[in-house]
């Protein structure tokens, strides 16, 4: 069991929890994942590691409520533990000495995009954070990102702060203010990290994007997460979670992330409508 030490919520249903996991906060790096399960019926949730303190034995996750499973996640507080929380997966970002980069992050990606951007400004990089959001209130992880970078641009598609519109339109202002940037990543969702593609692919800039593909066993046995990179087939959770965003096939990924809407669906109904208490999980 992995006990959860310490949990908060940082906007309306996204949750970030501390949990012990000793082996694993020892040997996590940035960009690596783990998959979750509440109980012995579970799904197998992958979120990824947002932190880890090797000297308290704990890591950090951050969850946002979408479904079923993410529902039942939010109900855990300090002294709940989950059942399963295997890792760390998926290949290791590399973090290398190239310069400025720029970081786009949108709604949650903000969480798995901390990791990177601490390990790029720990090796001497320049990092600009561009945070986006639909609304002010959504932001989430503020202070941190601000300590971790060297500038900080916020976006919200309302204006309510900050840059009014899409972080990719932000980018792009960004790189037309004649600003040297010398690498970018983009984590959220699949259509803004294809949105931010869509403006470097323009300016020639390496871009790695953190592909959310669906997941089951997490170590390249299920072929779930197949994920077409550059015209080849890729395992999103080994060969992945990151790759060259200017040779994802975006359109393939939205299309497999839509597979299972419909069980999805009757699974989160069926969770709000006896708040947990039937113990058949949606079947
Ligand atoms: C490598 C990786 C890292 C992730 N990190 C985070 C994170 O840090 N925080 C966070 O809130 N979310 C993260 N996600 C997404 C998270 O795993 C899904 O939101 C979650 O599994 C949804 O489960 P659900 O039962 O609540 O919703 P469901 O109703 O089952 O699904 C809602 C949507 O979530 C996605 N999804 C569902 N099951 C999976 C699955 N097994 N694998 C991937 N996506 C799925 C699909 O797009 C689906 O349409 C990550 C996904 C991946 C692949
Ligand atoms: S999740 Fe099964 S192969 Fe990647």
């Amino acid at each position: 069991m992995f006990r959860i030490v310490d949990a908060s919520v940082l906007a309306p249903g996204v949750h970030r929890f501390e949990v012990e996991a000793p082996l694993v906060a020892k040997r996590a790096r940035a960009g690596n994942f783990v998959i979750v399960r509440t109980n012995a019926t579970g799904e197998r949730v992958p979120l990824t590691i947002a932190g880890n303190d090797p000297d308290k034995g704990t890591i950090t996750l951050v969850v946002q409520e979408v479904g079923k499973s993410t529902q039942e996640m939010g109900t855990f507080g300090v002294g709940d533990s989950f059942l399963d929380v295997v890792g760390p997966l998926g290949t290791a970002t590399h973090i290398a000495r190239v310069g400025a980069v720029v970081a786009i992050a949108g709604g949650i990606g903000v969480a798995p995009m901390l990791p990177e951007i601490r390990a790029h400004k720990a090796i001497g990089n320049h990092v600009i954070s561009i945070v986006g959001a639909r609304t002010k209130d959504l932001l989430i992880l503020t202070e941190e990102v601000e300590k971790a970078s060297d500038e900080v641009i916020y976006a919200t598609d309302d204006g309510s702060f900050g840059y009014h519109g899409f972080v990719s339109g932000a980018l792009e202002a960004l790189i037309q203010s004649g600003r040297e940037i010398n690498e970018a990543i983009a984590i959220g969702p699949v259509r803004m990290m294809q949105a931010a593609v869509n403006v470097t692919r323009k300016y020639n800039i390496h871009t790695l994007v953190s592909l959310n593909a669906i997941m089951v066993d997490g170590t390249g046995m299920c072929g779930c997460c197949r994920v077409t990179v550059g015209g080849e087939v890729k395992f999103s959770c080994v060969d992945g979670p990151e790759f060259d965003g200017h040779k994802v096939d975006f359109d393939e990924l939205v299309a497999r992330q839509s597979f299972f809407c419909a069980k999805e669906k009757i699974a989160k109904d069926h969770y709000e409508a006896t708040r947990g208490e039937c113990k058949c999980h949606g079947r």
